[in-house]
């Protein structure tokens, strides 16, 4: 029987689960759930007899991908897979795929909550500010940054965006492209950055970048901590006491902003951009429909390894 192993360290709402269970058993599948698993070991048994694996920001590397013996497909249910090595998987013919677009509206949400938050001062008391009529400047344009977009526009604000690989769908919409990253950073009251942690993008929030940003600029990072160069970033905070920088993915370097920069950074105690009712049931759902129309019918769609 094809058994489909849902491993979470950060379990899905129940909702979810419940669908995704039905998913599979209508289709004549068996479920194993492995939730809040602390150690490495307990995944490595669970997808040790799987077919195909759901996962999140679990780690999956070449040790989860040899013990899993059986193993045709990976989901991650989600947008960002840099948590599974892609390269080892195809070479053992394991197919993985993400689930673009299906959790994008509750990180899009949190990356306004976060603004908000930090142009208010933290909620401390003290007078702060609107983002009616500022600038929101979009590092990249993928399913995360054009709900910003939609939002960001109900609110007043004026969005530009630096992108490479989505101009066309952001001038479709009627949004000015700039012509470069230090561009967008120089005229952005607010700088949401929304690009993989892949190829150029790695650390490319770097000074070079950062030393173009307004006074008073806040800096919202919802991505992963692979994109910014947070040593730099740290060099950035301590030369320009007018910025903030709020972020889903608490820096390596917490501790020195906990000693440096206190009132100007708040860092989630856990990457919560995607943690609603409604992103895990679309991103959970849509993993389980894709294991199902890969077993079933060789649907490799959203397959992000061929
Ligand atoms: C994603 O890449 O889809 C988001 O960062 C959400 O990640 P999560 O599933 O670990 O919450």
């Amino acid at each position: 029987m094809t058994k489909v192993l849902i491993a979470t360290e950060k379990p899905f709402a129940p909702a979810a689960v419940a669908q995704m269970s039905k998913i599979c058993e209508d289709a004549g599948y068996q479920v194993q759930l492995l939730e809040k698993y602390t150690e490495k070991e307990a995944l490595l048994e669970a997808v040790g007899d799987a077919h195909a694996l759901i996962v999140r920001s679990d780690k999956v590397d070449q040790q989860v991908l040899e013990a899993g013996r059986e193993l045709k497909i990976v989901v991650r249910a989600g947008a960002g897979y840099d948590n599974v090595d892609t390269a080892y998987a195809k070479e053992k013919g394991i197919c993985v795929m993400n689930t673009p677009g299906q959790n994008s509206n509750a990180v899009a949400e949190l990356a306004i909550g976060l603004a908000i938050f930090a142009i208010r001062n933290f909620f401390n008391g003290t007078s702060g500010g609107e983002l009616r009529g500022r600038v929101l400047g979009l590092h990249g344009y993928g399913y995360v940054a054009r709900n910003v977009h939609r939002i960001a526009r109900g609110l007043g604000m004026t969005v530009k965006v630096y992108t490479r690989y989505s101009k066309a769908q952001a001038t479709s919409e009627g949004l000015e492209v700039t012509n470069s990253l230090e561009e967008l950073y120089a005229v952005s009251d607010v700088v949401s950055i929304h690009v993989p942690a892949r190829g150029e993008h790695i650390k490319s929030v770097s000074m070079d970048v950062l030393k173009h940003l307004k006074k008073g600029a806040v800096l919202v990072n919802t991505a992963r901590k692979e994109v910014v160069n947070e040593e730099e970033l740290c060099q950035f905070m301590t030369e320009r006491a007018d910025i903030k920088y709020v972020s889903d993915i608490a820096p390596d370097c917490t501790d020195r902003f906990k000693q440096e920069f206190e009132g100007r950074y708040y860092f989630t105690p856990k990457k919560i951009g995607a943690q609603t009712a409604e992103a895990n049931l679309n991103a959970g759902v849509a993993a389980t429909e894709q294991i199902v129309g890969f077993l079933e019918k060789g649907d490799a769609t959203f397959q992000v390894n061929s």
